[in-house]
């Protein structure tokens, strides 16, 4: 049977598919923590863009619920270890699964879910297989690639944008890039086809860990789910920091450099003290523009696809738009 496309259908079904996931049962210190994180919520973007590319060209998108699944499952793997390395207390209003249990934990859980997120990929078709395989190891060794300068550059002095911004293509743009690149594969798109929407996601994906950034510091607390300031406490070298250390003269340099170089503070007078910085210096919408710059790149390239459903064409211009004003 087909369905009209909607988003709140494709969420539906997506999130009972979900719930219905089994991923082990014993020793139950390792799967627990795994229906924890999956139970949390968050957005679902990731398995959402893979159902409406495929949407683009074909009606029939539950019998495409398990390699979608797969994406986010990957996507919560990278959360569960990500939590660990940023130090992380708060994951989707919740404790973080290393702080619920303890880091090992966190490590070997986030280890099984990797795996089972290449099971659920498993029974796509076989003609379509290799080629999705290649193209998940390629996402997921460069997320790893991502995450690591990520680590590196907290320790570096200057990082420059254009570096900064290869580090946030890499951990977070090229899986909504390849989320959106498998769902025109499974809809038996050539390569070509599949390939501009890889690129619509890696532009939307820069402009969305932008706008991640950015909620880092100034998003509303309780509608955030993470610790508020977690950036500024790590000396993450996010756009805002880049550009604040960019553009700052004087004794707001001076003040600057004396947090980045602190050892022993207050984490809560030190994100104070950097947001005041920040806000002194206007990088806010410095921010806000590099991120529109961005999503605009991505939906000058959305409008050259072939898409027969228009309904479909519409919910990802929708739902990707929305992403710019997001509160979490
Ligand atoms: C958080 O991803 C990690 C980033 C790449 C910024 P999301 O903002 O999609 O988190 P959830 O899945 O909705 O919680
Ligand atoms: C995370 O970036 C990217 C990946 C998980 C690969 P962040 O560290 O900024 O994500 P959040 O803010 O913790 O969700
Ligand atoms: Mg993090
Ligand atoms: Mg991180
Ligand atoms: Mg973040």
């Amino acid at each position: 049977m087909t369905q009209t496309v909607s988003v709140n259908n494709l969420l539906d079904k997506l999130e009972s598919h979900i719930q219905g996931l089994t991923y082990g049962e014993s020793p139950s210190e390792l799967y627990e923590p795994i229906s924890y994180i999956m139970s949390l919520g968050g957005k679902r973007i990731r398995p959402l863009l893979t159902l409406l590319s495929y949407s683009l060209y074909k009606s029939d998108f539950e019998n495409i619920l398990a390699p979608a699944a797969a994406v986010e499952v990957f996507h919560n793997f990278t959360l569960m270890h990500d939590d660990i390395m940023d130090d992380a207390p708060l994951r989707r209003g919740q404790a973080t699964v290393h702080e619920k249990w303890n880091p090992n934990t966190a490590i070997l859980s986030g280890d099984v879910m990797l795996v089972r997120a290449y099971g659920m990929l498993v029974d796509i078709d076989p003609l379509l297989l290799p080629k999705c395989i290649r193209l998940f190891n390629q996402t997921a060794a460069e997320v790893c690639e991502g995450q690591q300068h990520d680590m590196n550059f907290e320790a570096i002095d200057i990082v420059q944008e254009e570096a900064y911004i290869d580090m946030i293509r890499l951990k977070t743009a090229v899986l909504l890039g390849f989320a959106l690149e498998l769902g025109a594969l499974l809809a038996g798109k050539n390569d070509q086809e599949a390939k501009k929407l890889y690129d619509f996601g890696v532009n939307i994906g820069i402009g969305f860990q932008l706008k991640d950034d950015l909620l880092d510091v100034y998003a509303d607390k309780a509608k955030f789910g993470k610790q508020v300031g977690g950036d500024i406490i790590a000396n993450k070298k996010t756009f805002l920091l880049i550009k604040a250390k960019e553009l700052a003269t004087g004794k707001v340099k001076d003040d600057l450099e004396k947090w980045i170089a602190a050892k022993d503070f207050d984490k809560e007078e030190k994100v104070r003290a950097v947001t005041a910085i920040y806000d002194q210096l206007g990088i806010k919408s410095l921010t806000e523009q590099k991120m529109q710059e961005y999503f605009d790149k991505g939906f000058a390239q959305f409008e050259s696809l072939h898409a027969p459903n228009k309904d479909a064409f519409r919910i990802l211009q929708q739902l990707t738009k929305d992403l710019i004003n997001r509160e979490k």
